[in-house]
């Protein structure tokens, strides 16, 4: 007899993304929903990935990463953040944000603790709080800007609050926070025993100019901070998998703690790409933003022909559309609707929600895609 399980995780079912990736294939329609880009990795990385394998650097990495891409992330972070962390004890390379985000919470998170999260928030966050014991609290974004409401966050810290979770650019809204936020989070900070989680993996997303407000840049932030990025995101290489956390010291250490037993390193090939990558060629991650803001604007120029009513984006490749024109049905419903009948999937806002806001009707589109396959998108969304 199999031996009965008391799940740790009962609010866990298949994420949405495979829901609506399964549905758009069952049904041809063209996929917006999950956020992977459908166009090519630079050649540069995909030669040095080459390189590096033929080079024979198929064996376990250094726990920490690659010494060359901890220092080409140094020099990175130097360049756009102005602060350059210690290369052997700030910086660690890991399997994706995803890994770098579960070992931020469980390296300093114990049962018991709280953790303050800002919905709609990325579905990773809370399965690896409830892992560690915790609890998320949630604490709701404005329902059209996306802005934090910083009053309901202080209203939220107790003595039990151990973490607090930010995410800018902002996943699914493309809301980003200001240097002023930034100012409020280190006044909400200062003098307790609150880590800070910046989950900043489109980082190099921003548009119309806007200065991305890394936590790095702040010194007073940065001593309490996991910074978290993805080279998913900016290298258009979503299934590799490879990510980092810049951390102070005495965080960092027990961050490692956590990934050495964990994955103990990451696929070290990829750690040789990157390194090449980041110092051969820093224009790549200096014109994403222009990059995906030629997109977002076709996109968003094509959409406003439709029912759909576009949100504004700062950020990131999400797309949200208000649908309140076209239907009442609540999000999921409409997602599946709109996979099914029209050709066209998007994700449902609801499942980044503990309480999703009363009557919200929106979705999110990835723009991540080929022009070819917006188009072919708005073709279809044009006869909503
Ligand atoms: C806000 C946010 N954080 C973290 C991740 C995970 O990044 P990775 O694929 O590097 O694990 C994603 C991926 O979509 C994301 O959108």
């Amino acid at each position: 007899m199999i031996p009965h399980i008391d799940t740790k995780l009962p609010k866990v079912g298949t994420t949405i993304f495979t829901t609506m990736s399964q549905l758009a294939a069952e049904h041809g329609a063209v996929n917006l929903g999950q956020g992977f880009p459908d166009f090519s990795v630079p050649e540069r990385l995909v030669g040095a990935l080459d390189r590096a394998m033929r080079d024979g650097h198929n064996q376990y990495a250094p726990m920490t990463g690659v010494p060359a891409l901890r220092q080409a992330i140094a020099s990175k972070t130097k360049r756009v953040y102005g602060c350059q962390p210690d290369v052997d004890a700030e910086i660690t390379v890991t399997s994706g944000a995803t890994e770098a985000i579960f070992n931020a919470i469980h390296a300093v998170v114990r049962a018991g603790d709280e953790v303050i999260v800002l919905d709609p928030a990325y579905d990773c966050y809370e399965p690896a709080i409830d892992l560690a014991g915790a609890r998320a609290v949630h604490v709701p974004l404005d329902p059209v800007t996306f802005a934090p409401d910083w009053q309901r966050v202080k209203d939220a810290i107790s003595p039990k609050t151990r973490m607090l979770m930010i995410n800018s650019p902002h996943n699914p809204s493309g809301a980003m926070l200001s240097a002023a936020d930034m100012d409020i989070v280190a006044g909400l900070l200062r003098g307790t025993g609150i880590f800070l989680l910046s989950d900043e993996v489109y980082e190099h997303i921003v548009f119309d100019g806007a200065r991305h407000e890394s936590a790095l840049r702040y010194p007073e932030l940065r001593e309490r901070a996991f910074v978290i990025s993805s080279f998913g995101k900016t290298y258009h290489c979503t299934g590799w998998k490879i990510g980092y956390c810049v951390a102070p010291p005495a965080l960092s250490a027990e961050f490692r703690k956590v990934h050495q037993y964990n994955v103990f390193c990451t696929f070290a090939p990829a750690q040789y790409a990157f390194a090449q990558m980041l110092d051969a060629e820093p224009e790549h991650y200096e014109q994403l933003g222009a990059f995906y803001q030629a997109k977002r604007d076709h996109f968003r120029a094509q959409l406003l022909g439709t029912k759909l009513k576009p949100l504004p984006v700062p950020g990131g490749y999400f797309q949200l559309a208000d649908y309140s024109a076209v239907s009442d049905l609540d999000d999921l419903e409409f997602c599946r609707w709109l996979t099914i009948e029209k050709g066209v999937t998007a994700i449902p806002l609801s499942p980044f929600y503990e309480t999703p806001p009363p009557g919200q009707r929106l979705v999110r589109l990835c723009f991540a895609k080929n022009d070819a396959t917006l188009d072919a998108a708005i073709e279809r969304l044009q006869k909503l």
